[in-house]
């Protein structure tokens, strides 16, 4: 028989979170070592649950969940999640701007392989959320990374973006807030990014799930812009976002698009996103239930993101511990759940920052994952999950100071 081999079109798909450090650490626990995993932000195993009532509408409506549902979405979802964005200034937002999906994660591969074509060049940040750069090459498109400016507090370089533009961009990719930077964009970089996209005539995908995790102390009020606000209704924008994070149920897989602006412009790449979902059925219909209750009820992520509350904490803490670490800079998150840390290149000669991680994995027991899984340039950088307690937080990143001691000039 010949030999089995995975198809031509993964050949520059990457997705590093998952990738093959995770391997080496399950083969370092089926050894018996326990691994601290701070690599995911997967918040069930760090002990956050969904609010109940989440939990209680999908088990009461469970009987009901057994069929296939409209394959863009039930409607109670589709008009929870429309009426939301109504309530943020989009008033044009119908049901059928909605689509559901199995997570943000798919919607992403849907938009993509509905819009791309061989050859188009996307617009997306380093350091990214490594699905988008893969998903861009899986359609057969051509990702190109615009700069985000690490002495800017991580803002996008609006300067880098425009002087990446062909005659064959075809879209431009925000993530705001940011994974993995922590980075939420001010309204001028919001307003600066549309601009862009207006100028060229761009398609705006805008990656907001981590909209409602947002840190606010005596020296910072982040907030979130939408960036479909800004977009108006002359520019195409796909909003992203799902119940993942605020909500903490990723294992339910819910999210959605909103489509904004010139629909009308856009008739014949809706049609091919309809075909995608129709042939993919529907989401999974009993998470779809979920949305309408979390989206209009107690906002139970509140308690979370405010001093005394645990994301707040742990981040905060997280951030501090690692600025302590001589030759080590972290640039405050603002939001979302990560730190992105700078290993000072004189104090740390780290020439393959995946292999730095590996190594600090069998010395430590600790899994991060490195800068450039997320696209960054530079073997510079890694990105912590700040999900564990502060306990746990303070001696995993105690570990990791030991670690660099040992690899310090
Ligand atoms: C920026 C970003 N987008 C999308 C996703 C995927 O979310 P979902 O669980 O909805 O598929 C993640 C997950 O970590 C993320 O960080």
């Amino acid at each position: 028989m010949r030999p089995i081999v995975q198809s031509k079109k993964l050949q520059h798909v990457r997705y590093d979170v998952r990738g093959p450090i995770l391997v080496e650490a399950q083969r370092l626990e089926a050894e018996g070592h326990k691994i601290l995993k701070l690599n995911i932000g997967n918040t069930a195993p760090f002990g956050f649950e969904a609010p109940e009532a989440i939990v209680a509408d999908m088990i009461h409506n469970l009987p009901d969940a057994q069929g296939y549902s409209d394959s863009r979405g039930i409607y109670s979802a589709r008009t929870a999640v429309a009426q939301y964005y109504q309530a943020r200034g989009l008033t044009d937002t119908v049901v059928d701007d909605v689509y559901i999906g199995n997570g943000v994660s798919e919607l992403i591969s849907m938009v993509l392989q509905a819009f791309v074509d061989d050859g188009n060049e996307i617009l997306i940040p380093a350091p990214d959320y490594p699905l988008w750069t893969g998903a861009v090459s899986l359609s057969g498109g051509t990702p190109v990374h615009y700069r985000c400016d690490e002495e800017n507090g991580w803002n996008p370089d609006l300067d880098d973006i425009e002087s990446k533009i062909t005659p064959n961009t075809h879209a431009l990719v925000v993530i705001n807030p940011n994974n993995p930077t922590g980075a939420v964009y001010s309204e001028d970089i919001v307003k600066g990014l549309v601009d862009i996209a207006r100028r060229h005539n761009l398609v705006l995908m805008a990656d907001e799930i981590y909209e409602k995790i947002l840190y606010a102390d005596e020296a910072v009020t982040p907030i979130h812009h939408h960036v479909a606000t800004y977009a108006a209704d002359d520019v195409l924008c796909l909003t992203f976002s799902g119940l993942s994070k605020a909500y903490r149920v990723c294992g339910y897989r819910a999210g959605w698009v909103m489509v904004s602006g010139p629909k009308h412009m856009a008739e014949d790449f809706l049609e091919g996103l309809t075909l995608l979902a129709n042939m993919r059925m529907c989401a999974n219909v009993p998470a779809q239930h979920a949305i309408q209750t979390a989206l209009g009820g107690y906002q139970s992520i509140n308690e979370l993101i405010v001093p005394g509350g645990r994301f707040f904490e742990q981040i905060k803490l997280a951030n501090r511990l690692l600025n302590e670490i001589p030759g080590v800079s972290c640039v405050e998150p603002q939001g979302a759940l990560y730190c992105f840390p700078r290993l000072d290149p004189e104090a740390y000669a780290i020439e393959d920052d995946q292999q730095f991680v590996i190594d600090l994995l069998r010395a430590k027991k600790i899994l991060v994952t490195h800068g450039t899984g997320f696209n960054w340039f530079e073997p510079d950088h890694f990105r912590l999950v700040t999900l564990p307690d502060t306990e746990v937080l303070t001696e995993a990143i105690g570990r990791i100071a030991e670690y660099l001691e040992t690899i310090r000039r």
